[in-house]
């Protein structure tokens, strides 16, 4: 077996952080030897087993930021809470690895990465839903494989969805932003799947329509489906924006698929589980003219059997998320959430999160899952 590689960063400070991944830029750095931390960095590529990361551990650790792909469940805790660990905080918006009820039990504050991914992640949901409506995929594959003999009308016809209907599932801030970007974009109206009415978009749809109407064009709409059964039948594209927890788990089934349009496009930028894979692949099949684009798989890094060989779907390895500076703002949240909680600070309550990323930070931990449950004051109390 290889062996894991470790670099340290601030060997004097009194406190030990570890780190399961190399993050980048050098911001999160100064906020964890700011509070006098000795951080020990994993610089191994390979994911971490969960007795890996208990040996990191070890008997003294004071924090740890960890990744998506590792689980954070009941023992890791008690192992960080043995080692007289105060802080947790995922390198991810998403915390669906992380037990947070454990960690409360413990005492642990945990910290997630919110309001960097937004626009990038959106971005993303974006790109995969013109690659699939207009066959990027496909048709650059043709053309590397030297099959272009001239331009025909009849090559790679892709689906236009310009004044089609968007659903969305999950109107929270990435699945509000994607629909910002095609509502205003692309001029489609708008179904939106959540479990709270979503005020604020439906507010936008309305002044954008006002705005089209002075203009003398048609406006577009704006409404909220009751049940995923009404969404996925009247959708031209579909993109889910849920979180994955056991009440969306296999959210999109076969049944659900067999609503949709028969040339519908699927887009998945959230987590693998939300959609049957299995059954993704069986309805791709069974539909050449259904379209999706994946971003997040179900046994990740592993793909469902079949999946690689559709012409109808596009895929990319869990890289929405994937900019400089987001990534780089990751690492700033995910270290102010663990330097913070280690400074005894309060937890940052507003939604804007950019004070963190460049300039003086506010001595707050931007943002921690469990802090009322563990009565950490929220700045300003
Ligand atoms: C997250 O932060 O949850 C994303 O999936 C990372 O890309």
């Amino acid at each position: 077996m290889e062996q894991i590689k470790w670099r340290v960063h601030n060997p004097s400070g009194g406190k030990r952080v570890v780190v399961t991944k190399e993050l980048p830029g050098e911001r999160w750095l100064e906020f964890l030897t700011r509070a006098e931390c000795r951080v020990e960095i994993c610089t191994s590529a390979n994911v971490l087993a969960a007795d890996e990361i208990k040996a990191a551990i070890g008997t003294q650790c004071d924090g740890a930021i960890g990744q998506l792909t590792e689980v954070w469940g009941a023992e890791m805790f008690a192992a960080l809470k043995a080692a007289g660990g105060k802080a947790y905080s995922n390198y991810a918006v998403g915390f669906n690895n992380v037990d947070v009820d454990a960690a409360t039990r413990l005492g642990i504050p945990v910290g997630n990465t919110p309001g960097v991914l937004t626009e990038t992640t959106a971005q993303m949901a974006v790109a995969l839903t013109f690659a699939a409506a207009r066959r990027t995929g496909e048709a650059e594959r043709f053309l590397r494989a030297g099959r272009y003999q001239g331009w025909l009308p009849t090559l790679f016809l892709g689906e236009l969805l310009w004044k089609k209907t968007l659903g969305i599932i999950g109107a929270g801030r990435i699945g509000q932003a994607y629909a910002r970007m095609m509502v205003e974009g692309h001029k489609m109206n708008l179904v939106y799947y959540d479990l709270r009415p979503n005020k604020a978009l439906e507010n936008y749809v309305a002044a954008y329509a006002e705005f089209l109407r002075s203009q003398g064009e048609d406006p577009v709409t704006c409404r909220r489906a009751e049940r995923l059964e009404d969404l996925l039948p009247a959708a031209d594209c579909v993109s889910v924006h849920t979180a994955l927890d056991e009440t969306t788990h296999h959210l999109i089934n076969a049944p659900r698929l067999a609503l949709m349009k028969a040339n519908a496009i699927l887009v998945n930028t959230s987590r693998g589980p939300v959609i049957d894979e299995a059954a993704l692949v069986d309805h791709c099949r069974q539909h050449p003219n259904f379209r999706a684009g994946l971003d997040v798989f179900e046994d990740e890094p592993e793909l469902k059997p079949g999946l690689v060989e559709l012409e109808n779907v596009v895929i990319v390895p869990h890289v929405a998320s994937a900019t400089q500076w987001t990534r780089q703002g990751m690492a700033s949240l995910a270290a102010a959430n663990v330097a913070g909680i280690l400074m005894g600070y309060p937890v940052w309550q507003k939604e804007d999160i950019r004070p963190f990323l460049e300039g003086k930070a506010p001595q707050a931990a931007p943002s921690i899952l469990n802090a009322q449950a563990l009565g950490i004051p929220a700045q300003g109390d």
